[in-house]
């Protein structure tokens, strides 16, 4: 569930970490209304309620701003998912303090896991934060902002059985007109044993199918060409209709998205291996604006490990799976996600992991070293005891093969054509557009005239390094 962008990340580098500080969203003209400025971190999930944030903040008369220093109330989005992340955060937060310092009335909110999991001790630590507010509790927000204005400390953190948002209309913050995130499901169940996520987001709950497929048809019809259907788990989707008691699944969730118009792409993250069924990759392989592309993280590849993650699959179920998908869709591509040095790993369960690695012939990864977290079950239950060192050699020796593995995986697409959606123009240049197949490789080609984002082109492909393919227009 993290960043689009295929490119290999370096050592433990991920979204929480590289799209920090980036806020992105039109100015609006001095209309005398009071201004937000919001930044997020971790997931995809956290930029998501970003934007659920942005538009309550809309509903009580804030605009946003990209511009520190001409906001009324600032906002961080937070992520507790590995220490970094936290550290990230607090850095940031003496940032703001300063802002503060010389303009005393700026509030400062602190939202999302971190705020969960740290509750009030956060303003004990953090004196000048005036909000902490948990994910369920965003439409306590203009309250809260009553109760900062009258003097005190805004805090809610309860989470909520049921809470999905459902009825809030995004405001899209981070958007390129073409590509948008949509959330299915809060929360999670599962209970991997090194994860804080159940802790940060309570309980799962799967959001109305119908108000799904609004958001996703009034996307298209503004002019979105695809949708990523977000949540923790997606395979465990489930929602019944209070009406008349039909229940509906992950497939049947994605049936109906896909059904929206053909040329919306679908996308989702994350699967979970014990919960992705053969329902789920027939629909895939039925419908062709459904992405060819799982995001299956295994974390680990030796059985005992998995068990001790409580992941509650082993090597041959994840193994399965893997079969289960070249099967049915031949053309998928795989990612995954991995942890390097979780407690008493050996050399040889390494081997493991990398051995997974090529077999499953993953296209890219996202790579961790194991980072303790407090209140979870690993942390009370096993030691720590991978030194800092191994963990990190562990994880250069799982980046350098996965950084392999997608060289030779993005070698074989050349003298293939793609059909590539345009999101807009490289990074290294204006002649030059930038897209995704439907594998969720990045594909940069040479603009042709009358070409835009949103367009959907063949390209084939001359080139490939390990984190991008490049081609060129064959028709259009
Ligand atoms: N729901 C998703 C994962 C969400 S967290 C899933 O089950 O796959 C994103 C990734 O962060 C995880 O897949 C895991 O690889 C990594 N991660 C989570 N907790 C971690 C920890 N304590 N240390 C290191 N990496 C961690
Ligand atoms: Fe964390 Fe596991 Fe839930 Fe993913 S499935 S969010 S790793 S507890
Ligand atoms: Fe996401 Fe980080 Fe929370 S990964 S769910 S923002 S702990």
């Amino acid at each position: 569930m993290y960043d689009n962008n295929p490119t290999l990340t370096g050592l433990n580098k991920t979204m929480d970490e590289s799209r920090q500080g980036e806020v992105f969203f039109e100015e609006v003209p001095n209309d005398g209304k009071r201004r937000f400025y919001i930044e997020s971190y971790g997931c995809q999930m956290n930029f998501s309620d970003s934007e659920i944030v942005a538009s309550i903040l809309a509903d009580s008369g804030f605009a946003p701003t990209r511009n520190l220093e001409m906001a009324d109330l600032i906002l961080i989005n937070t992520c507790s998912i590995r220490e970094k992340a936290e550290e990230t955060v607090r850095k940031r937060l003496r940032e703001f303090d300063k802002v503060k310092q010389q303009r005393p009335e700026t509030m400062v909110g602190v939202l999302g896991c971190m705020a969960e999991r740290l509750k009030t001790r956060f303003l004990e630590e953090e004196k000048l934060v005036d909000m902490v507010v948990g994910p369920d509790a965003y439409r306590d927000l203009p309250k809260l902002l009553e109760v900062v204005e009258d003097g005190d400390k805004g805090v809610n953190v309860f989470l909520s059985k049921e809470e999905t948002y459902a009825d809030i209309s995004p405001m899209r913050l981070d958007s390129n007109g073409v590509t948008a995130f949509i959330s299915i499901m809060r929360g999670c169940d599962n209970m991997c044993s090194f994860c804080v996520v159940p802790f940060t987001r309570g309980r799962e709950r799967s959001r109305d199918c119908f108000s799904i497929v609004a958001e996703a048809t009034d996307l298209f019809e503004r002019g979105y060409r695809e949708v990523t259907l977000l949540g923790q788990n997606v395979d465990s989707y489930k929602w019944e209709n209070p009406e008349t008691g039909q229940v509906v699944n992950f497939a049947q969730l994605l049936e109906m998205v896909a059904m929206v118009n053909p040329d919306l792409r679908v996308r989702f993250s994350t699967s979970h291996p014990k919960d992705i069924t053969d329902e789920v990759l027939h629909t895939m392989a039925r419908h062709e604006n459904i992405c060819k592309y799982i995001h299956l993280p295994v974390q680990s590849g030796n059985s005992r490990i998995l068990k001790l993650m409580n992941r509650t699959y082993d090597r041959e179920w994840y193994m399965d799976r893997v079969r289960a998908i070249y099967r049915i869709i031949p053309d998928c591509a795989i990612s995954s996600d991995i942890i390097a040095g979780f407690c008493s790993e050996t050399e040889e369960e390494h081997q493991d992991t990398l051995s997974m690695i090529e077999w499953a012939n993953y296209s890219m990864s996202y790579m961790f070293f194991y980072s303790e977290r407090p209140g979870t079950l690993a942390a009370r239950k096993l030691k720590d005891d991978v030194p800092e060192e191994v963990k990190k050699r562990r994880l250069q020796e799982i980046v350098r093969l996965q950084n392999q593995v997608s060289y030779k995986h993005n070698q074989a697409d050349i003298g293939k054509t793609f059909k590539v959606l345009i999101e807009g123009d490289s990074k290294r240049s204006d002649r030059e557009f930038k897209g995704r197949n439907s594998q969720n490789k990045m594909v940069v080609f040479p603009k042709k005239a009358g070409l835009k984002p949103g367009d959907y082109v063949q390209v084939k492909i001359e080139s490939a390094t390990s984190a991008t393919l490049k081609g060129y227009i064959v028709e259009n």
